[in-house]
């Protein structure tokens, strides 16, 4: 994005919570008010909520937790990336061809973030985790559907070791609590029969994400609604989830899901529920019975508890 570097300079200045001064920011930047008052301009387009108040100056509706690049590398000996703007964390990955198993980039802001089934995924500047992870998956793509199950536990126990308790899963990896989505992943898979796969791991988590924000067709909650605000927590979840995605995905890789089945269950949002299943132009109704260790989900309906490998759940009233 052309002139992006001094709006993000503009943005860290404001991220404080302060006013500041057209005049001030002006100084501070070699730069005239007017121009000031245009980066503003770019910046809000952003989906930063900046307002102005007369003889005062600019100050952010909320400060912002920017990504931490010193912090986030600190005890961490995975290669991790932070880019201020891209179009997609999972798409930037695609695009490189050189990453070592268990790479990491995030971004502040993502201009075509993507969610699964073609939607998109609603990216405000410095407000949410946009997280990508590639790795490389010896047992190759039959072992991809097990793997994002695993994906999905990991992020609800990095959640949990920041203390926010009560995140539930929907199959296969949403994120939930109080019946509003927190959290999605989108695996996105490469590679050939027989062959490893690879695999680019997108998390999308929802930290402090502006209150009139607009695209989202659910409800949704954030990491601030949770906590009240009180925890500034994207630095450390960015850290803490990496860990525990290597780790899970490492023992994935040498026992599968059954070790995971219980922690599965323990988070299940629709155990014992009737639920919805859609796949393409076909319905199935049932009551959410788990899932198997190969990660299908399972569905009592009038032939028996059924395994069913694709398709998106709903909550809509059974018939
Ligand atoms: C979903 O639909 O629930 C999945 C959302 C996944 C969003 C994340 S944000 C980081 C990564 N990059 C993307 O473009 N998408 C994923």
């Amino acid at each position: 994005m052309k002139g992006f570097s001094l709006k993000n300079k503009i943005i860290v200045q404001l991220s404080d919570g302060s006013f500041y001064s057209g005049e001030q920011l002006g100084e501070i930047f070699g730069i005239s008010r007017a121009a000031i008052a245009k980066h503003i301009q770019g910046i809000q387009e952003l989906g930063i909520d900046v307002y102005s108040v007369k003889g005062k100056g600019y100050k952010l509706e909320q400060p912002l937790e920017l990504l931490d690049l010193e912090f986030l590398h600190s005890n961490l000996d995975t290669p991790i990336e932070v880019i201020p703007v891209i179009d997609s964390t999972n798409q930037y990955l695609l695009n490189r061809g050189d990453l070592t198993s268990g790479s990491v980039c995030v971004a502040e802001y993502q201009t075509n973030g993507r969610g699964r089934r073609g939607r998109q995924w609603v990216s405000p500047y410095g407000s949410n985790i946009y997280y990508s992870m590639y790795w490389r998956l010896e047992a190759g793509l039959q072992a991809a559907m097990g793997i994002s199950l695993v994906i999905g536990i990991a992020l609800t126990e990095a959640l949990e070791e920041l203390g926010i308790e009560g995140c539930k899963l929907k199959w296969p990896n949403d994120v939930y609590h109080n019946q509003k989505k927190l959290a999605g992943i989108l695996v996105e898979l490469s590679g050939q029969a027989g062959d490893a796969a690879n695999l680019i791991i997108g998390v999308g988590v929802n930290v402090a994400m502006p209150e009139g924000v607009e695209g989202i067709d659910q409800p949704w909650t954030s990491l601030n609604e949770i906590t009240g605000g009180q925890s500034k927590l994207r630095n450390q979840l960015v850290k803490v989830l990496t860990n525990r995605l290597h780790c899970c995905i490492e023992i994935y890789e040498t026992q599968g899901l059954t070790p995971f089945l219980n922690k599965w269950h323990e988070r299940d949002n629709f155990f014992n529920q009737q639920v919805k299943l859609v796949m393409g132009s076909r319905e199935v109704y049932g009551v959410c019975k788990g899932i198997d260790a190969t990660g299908a989900l399972l569905l009592e309906t009038p032939n028996g508890i059924e395994p069913f490998i694709g398709g998106e759940i709903s909550v809509r009233p059974a018939i």
